[in-house]
């Protein structure tokens, strides 16, 4: 029963971040004065469904962490949901993953070709420092965003996705771990980084919440792998990518999963003392139970 009350209170407030940062992302959306190819193109990934699951983290951390959710907030959490979004279009198109399905629809390639496909993801990575710009009206915004800036570059996410579109032709055990520190952990990090830059907590505690999002990353992309060998989706086929399940086997990839989520559990138990991690608690839930 008590069970029952935690997971409700926790759908709420997901819910709650959910329709926040769609409501923004709509709206910012309608605002835009693209060429219409363009515009069409970049509105369909940024509004086709995706989880959300970057700016509800980094929400939930300004929340956690006390510190007010407002206008500025709202461009951070869109801007990191715009880096999110171009970096699928590319990872999906034929020169990198070559996947013709994404969230159950046609890629945006697919529907509007590569050349279309590989613009819309240049204008979202803009539009992501427009965005950023427009919050620098408040102290500390600055540090978030050179945070996003970083872990989304050359020596995050796209110093991850290099190497792995590398892997398909040399397959390295050895590399995955780096590789996904970096291409999808690198994000989920900043997302927990800059919420903690802005509400200007303790060294420390940022220290932890980075740990927090490079292992909840680390398990993200596992579980990915995991879900991709398990329900072996022939029409979006992405079974002979090289990745963890094809390098250690499933066994392995369950035990490297659980421990991530155990290294959560644990830096959760030493912020419990200063912060409700209920949030956070029921999120690791949600995303690895
Ligand atoms: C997909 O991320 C890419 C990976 C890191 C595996 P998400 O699963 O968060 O994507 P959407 O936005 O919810 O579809
Ligand atoms: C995606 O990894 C990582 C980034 C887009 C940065 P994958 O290639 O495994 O993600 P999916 O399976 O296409 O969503
Ligand atoms: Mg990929
Ligand atoms: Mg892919
Ligand atoms: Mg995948």
């Amino acid at each position: 029963m008590m069970k029952d009350n935690k997971n409700k209170s926790f759908d709420r407030q997901f819910e709650v971040y959910k329709k926040r940062i769609e409501q923004t992302l709509q709206k910012i959306a309608e605002d835009l004065e693209y060429p219409h190819k363009l515009l069409d193109s970049v509105r369909y990934s940024l509004m086709m469904g995706g989880k959300r699951l970057r700016p509800v983290i980094f929400y939930a951390t300004l929340n956690m962490l006390k510190r007010p959710i407002d206008n500025n907030a709202d461009l951070i959490a869109a801007s990191i949901e715009c880096i999110h979004t171009y970096s699928l279009i590319h990872d999906d198109l034929p020169c990198m993953d070559n996947d013709s399905t994404r969230r159950g629809q046609p890629t945006n390639h697919i529907l509007f070709g590569q050349g279309v496909a590989m613009l819309a993801g240049s204008a979202l990575l803009n539009l992501a420092y427009e965005l950023m710009f427009r919050s620098l009206k408040q102290p500390h915004f600055v540090y978030a965003c050179h945070c996003i800036a970083a872990h989304a570059g050359g020596m995050g996410m796209i110093g991850g996705q290099i190497e792995d579109i590398a892997l398909d032709e040399n397959p390295d055990a050895g590399k995955l771990l780096y590789i996904y520190q970096k291409k999808t952990a690198a994000l989920f990090s900043a997302s927990f980084l800059s919420a903690s830059l802005i509400a200007c907590v303790d060294k420390s505690i940022i220290k932890l919440l980075g740990e927090f999002g490079f292992s909840f990353g680390m398990a993200f992309q596992i579980k990915d792998d995991l879900d991709e060998f398990i329900n072996g989706n022939p029409i979006e086929d992405k079974s002979e990518k090289f990745n963890w399940v094809v390098a250690h086997g499933e066994n392995d990839a369950v035990i490297e999963l659980e421990r991530q989520v155990q290294k959560c559990r644990d830096i959760l138990k030493e912020l419990k003392c200063d912060f409700n991690i209920a949030f956070l608690n029921g999120l690791l839930d949600r995303c690895f139970a």
